[in-house]
């Protein structure tokens, strides 16, 4: 592995696909086991040239905008399940055309485009909030009861709908399968009496399936006892994270060291603000291969972004030997969210995206360019 990053150029994102079909597999066996559905949440995880893979396993994805509908439809080669907190009227018919399920935020939405909906053949849904969540964050929390996200059980008094055929929540982030248990229970005492005029239910994301520690077989028994309580109802499940979770990495290089303020700083050419945001937004403190987080070791960095940006750095970690320009930084778990969310910001060279295969070899995929920085402005 070692020399396989000559190969690599800076910056890239790095996936691995031994390590991603590891994920696939587990995601694929709770599938088989507790017959419910996986769909990947592209919010998440949308590098499409590594869809063909996911498709040796699941179907289909969750989009939450026109377009990420729209590359499901093109890309995973299948009709999305599509959430998002309103729709426009100037994108629903073609929304619908990369759909097959839609979930609505409100009775006001639901209304909306009801008559386009059901003539579209799509089927529609609504998301509600279980009001249970051991989310501790409100920035991270979907299902406080001050959430904007989903329907309270107060709105639904009147009954369900005629024509809803799904209830959807999303109430998890990097949850384990206890939790998930209790939302389950949440959802079932607030809104199980509507179960019996449905056809699916949708358990949202946050699912950390592939995580080390994760107990399979408690889920697989949470879902099968659900399911056998409720044959009638489809049940899926649109985790992001899970499908990318260490699954890869973001090769850079130093540009730089300098001293400031009795600080030696690492001056890289990647930007914590424009291709690892969650970073600073989060916050947390990215693993660096051969390197301490907790600042031991003899040599100490703050590892700084490439941008103006004052605060694009992380604070210091611990380094066995002396750091110099040219040397390697191996930002690892860098595939799910990161390559998403990842911005042009002041221009800042975009990383490239590549693979190594399952037969250990690097396939470079993408670079990004001028167009790249440009086409985004006008
Ligand atoms: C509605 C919905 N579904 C699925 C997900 C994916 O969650 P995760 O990546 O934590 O599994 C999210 C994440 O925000 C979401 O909002």
């Amino acid at each position: 592995m070692e020399n396989i990053l000559d190969q690599i150029p800076s910056p890239c994102f790095v996936l691995e696909e031994v390590k991603l079909r590891e994920n696939l597999r587990i995601i694929r066996h709770i599938m088989d086991q507790a017959e419910v559905e996986f769909i990947v949440a592209f919010k998440g995880y949308a590098m499409w040239s590594s869809f063909p893979i996911l498709r040796e396993y699941i179907n289909t994805s969750t989009a939450s905008s026109l377009h990420e509908a729209r590359l499901c439809f093109e890309e995973m080669k299948n009709k999305a399940h599509t959430y998002a907190p309103a729709y426009s009227p100037s994108e629903i018919e073609e929304i619908l055309s990369y759909s097959s399920h839609i979930t609505f935020n409100s009775l006001s939405q639901w209304e909306r485009f009801k008559k386009q909906s059901l003539a579209a053949g799509v089927s529609p849904g609504l998301r509600v909030n279980p009001e249970y969540s051991e989310i501790e964050t409100d920035l991270y929390n979907p299902a406080s009861p001050t959430s904007r996200l989903g329907m309270q059980a107060k709105h639904l008094a009147d009954g369900l709908p005629e024509g809803i055929k799904g209830l959807h929540f999303h109430a998890l982030c990097e949850n384990n399968s206890f939790t998930t248990e209790k939302v389950i229970a949440a959802f079932e005492a607030k809104y199980g009496h509507f179960f019996n005029q449905l056809e699916w239910v949708n358990f949202g994301g946050g699912h950390l399936v592939t995580k080390k520690d994760y107990d399979h077989a408690h889920l697989i028994r949470v879902l099968k006892n659900f399911r056998a309580k409720y044959p009638k109802l489809k049940v899926y499940l649109e985790p992001g994270s899970a499908f990318g979770w260490e699954t890869g990495f973001l090769k850079s290089t130093v540009m730089d060291v300098v001293e400031n303020g009795g600080f030696e700083n690492l001056i890289m050419d990647v930007s914590f603000t424009a291709h690892m945001p969650d970073c600073l937004e989060m916050p947390y403190r990215p693993a660096i291969r051969n390197a301490h987080e907790d600042n031991s070791g003899k040599f100490h960095y703050r590892i700084g972004g490439g941008s103006c940006l004052a605060g694009d750095f992380m604070e210091e970690y611990g380094f066995d030997q002396k750091m110099a320009i040219g040397d390697t930084i191996i930002f690892e778990d860098m595939i799910h969210y990161t390559m998403v969310k990842t911005t042009t910001f002041n221009g800042v060279q975009h990383p490239s995206i590549g693979m190594i295969d399952r037969n250990g070899q690097f396939q470079l995929i993408r670079k990004f360019g001028y167009d790249d920085y440009k086409n985004r402005l006008s």
